[in-house]
């Protein structure tokens, strides 16, 4: 049976580890080839114990001459780009806005925003070239809902996704969709390091009383990446556990 992205060619960011590691192994066990792109050097083994159909590139997702080589290398090794998922990012200080150091602020916005415009600004013209394609960008239930001391993070989660909306509606008609996903918490590096306390407050905030596994969060993104979700543009998905039910 053909794969969900059988003959796609995906570029996904973070792809070192957590999400973007599952949606990378996802996606090439569905069909494609995968360019996998990461900063920490991580992106390597994981396109090791994927196979040829990953190829890893490290790059810096805030830095320009970074993300269009990351696209470059896409077109030089597999011809196209079908899908691009932005989805690295970091969480940054936890300190109350009123005591935010200015500089965490833009770093912050750098790798998780600006990073996101980057990504759609170099990948659009050679998607168009292609006759379209699907982004997905990586937000989080932090774009609906404040988690304080991270004011830099859910402001540029909150951006990711009127960023996103504006790209599905300009491209629309010329077949690219562009949508986002929100996870609630999820076992990822991202979270390993966050306080324990912390961690249990929100797994306890939760309905279903824990966190996600990666895959869950990769399974919405084979999704929206592939023909299935082919009249859905400028969505933004929660998948949280019921979090922002509440
Ligand atoms: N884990 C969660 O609870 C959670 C919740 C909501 C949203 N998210 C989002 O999911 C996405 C994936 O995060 P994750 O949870 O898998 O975390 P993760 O830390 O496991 O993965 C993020 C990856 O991004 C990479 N990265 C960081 N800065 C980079 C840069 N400048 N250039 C290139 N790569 C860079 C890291 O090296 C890492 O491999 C992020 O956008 C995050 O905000 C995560």
């Amino acid at each position: 049976m053909a794969g969900r992205l059988e003959g796609k060619v995906a570029v996904i960011t973070g792809a070192g580890s957590g999400i973007g590691a599952s949606m990378a192994e996802l996606f090439c066990r569905e069909g494609a080839k995968v360019v996998a792109a990461d900063i920490s050097g991580r992106q390597d083994d994981v396109a090791k114990k994927i196979g040829s159909n990953c190829l890893p590139f490290q790059a810096d997702v805030s830095k320009s001459s970074d993300v269009q080589a990351m696209l470059n290398a896409a077109m030089t090794a597999f011809g196209k780009i079908d899908v691009l998922v932005n989805n690295a990012a970091i969480d940054g200080e936890m300190v109350p806005t009123g005591e935010y150091p200015e500089e965490e602020f833009d770093r912050v916005w750098a790798i998780n925003g600006r990073s996101v415009f980057l990504g759609m600004r170099y990948a659009i013209p050679l998607m168009l070239k292609n006759g379209g394609g699907s982004i997905v960008n990586t937000s989080s239930m932090a774009s609906v809902v404040a988690f304080p001391t991270m004011p830099a993070y859910c402001a540029s989660k909150g951006a990711i996704t009127m960023m996103t909306k504006v790209v599905a509606v300009e491209y629309a008609a010329k077949g690219i969709r562009a949508n986002i996903i929100c996870p609630g918490p999820v076992v990822t590096g991202i979270t390993a390091h966050m306080p324990a306390e912390y961690i249990e407050g929100v797994k306890k905030a939760v309905p279903m009383n824990r966190m996600a596994d990666p895959i869950e969060v990769a399974n919405l993104g084979l999704f929206l990446a592939c023909d299935e979700s082919s009249f859905i543009t400028g969505s933004s998905i929660l998948i949280d556990g019921g979090y922002t039910s509440l």
